[in-house]
């Protein structure tokens, strides 16, 4: 384990009724990531998010997390751990800054109390709202009432399990912005999806989870080299399909074609070389290319090569 690893699990392992939720995991974060947590449904990331959070006991297995190891020292551990739970319940009748009171006092954190309130609700830009009732707020503004209350003590490392599912794509987008300063503030960050694509973009770190077990953990460069087999590479052409598919066919180190918007995707695996010979005989085939770049694309194509097949 590193001096620099904020959470550090060995074997870490949960049972229900003799069935392995978590079945077993290595696991190494250093404090500043932004670690995506992915898996499909059932894979056992909430559980793991719980024992880390030091709110279910491990089976088996060691879990040190900001240096403290779970069962042993759990309230030193919640005291660094601001953990989003995937449902939470909120009073619906106080208004937002009344929510967060409550909680503040329920956690008895020390004074003062309306300075702290002030700068989380400025935090995830709630103050506007603060004194409407929680029920007239949106899907969103609650995500990020919930997140408040998580930050209200200051935590080291934020645990947000699925903070993202049911918004709508504008409300994604400012849940997004909110980690992006959440993490420039030099918070880890944990954030757990089954759906990869939504996280991709301002993570540093993957960690891919099936059936209880780790499949991948290392940066998204990795996780995009590992999903290997060459680059993603695309192409837009102006006119015509014309001789495209063809040319591209002839290429040995094509393939995977696909229809993309305004011209083809394909995997690429020759080197830069090799991809400027290809962009000639287009042009030379009389191909009218726009561009001609990497897909910036998607870990997700990766993610899904990178699980076990159903029944493997
Ligand atoms: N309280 C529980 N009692 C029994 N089984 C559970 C309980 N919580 C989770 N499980 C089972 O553990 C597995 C992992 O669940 P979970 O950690 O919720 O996965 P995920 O968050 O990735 O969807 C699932 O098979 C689930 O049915
Ligand atoms: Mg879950």
């Amino acid at each position: 384990m590193a001096v620099s690893d904020i959470i550090f699990t060995k074997g870490l392992r949960r049972e229900y009724a003799s069935t392995a939720a978590v079945d077993g995991i290595d696991l190494a974060i250093e404090e500043g990531s932004v670690a995506a947590l992915v898996g499909p449904n059932g894979a056992g990331k909430t559980t793991l998010l719980k024992m880390i959070a030091a709110l279910l006991e491990p089976t088996s297995g060691l879990a040190m997390v900001a240096g403290h190891e779970v069962s042993e020292n759990a309230r030193a551990v919640h005291a660094a751990v601001g953990y989003l739970p995937d449902f939470f319940g909120l009073y619906e009748e106080l208004t937002a800054r009344q929510c967060l009171r409550y909680f503040h006092l329920a956690y008895r954190l020390p004074e003062p109390v309306d300075r702290r309130i002030e700068e989380v609700l400025e935090l995830v830009a709630l103050r506007d709202a603060a004194d409407r009732p929680i029920e007239s707020l949106s899907r969103g503004m609650r995500q990020r009432l919930g997140l408040a209350r998580t930050l209200l003590h200051d935590p080291r490392l934020l645990l947000l399990d699925e903070p993202a599912s049911g918004l709508d794509p504008g409300a994604r987008r400012e849940l997004q912005d909110l980690l992006r300063r959440l993490a420039s503030m030099g918070k880890t960050i944990v954030v757990s999806s089954h759906i990869l694509t939504e996280l991709e973009d301002y993570c540093s770190h993957v960690v891919m989870l099936d059936r209880g077990r780790l499949v991948f953990s290392g940066t998204v460069a990795e996780a995009r080299r590992r999903a290997g087999g060459g680059r993603r590479l695309r192409l837009r052409v102006a006119g015509a399909a014309g001789p495209v598919p063809a040319l591209l066919a002839a290429d040995p180190a094509v393939s995977e074609v696909a229809a993309a918007p305004g011209g083809w995707a394909f995997r690429f695996s020759g080197d830069e070389e090799s991809a400027a010979r290809l962009l000639r005989s287009l042009v030379e085939g009389g191909v009218r290319a726009s561009s001609f770049a990497d897909d910036s694309g998607s870990i997700a194509d990766g993610y899904l090569k990178l699980m076990p097949k159903e029944g493997a």
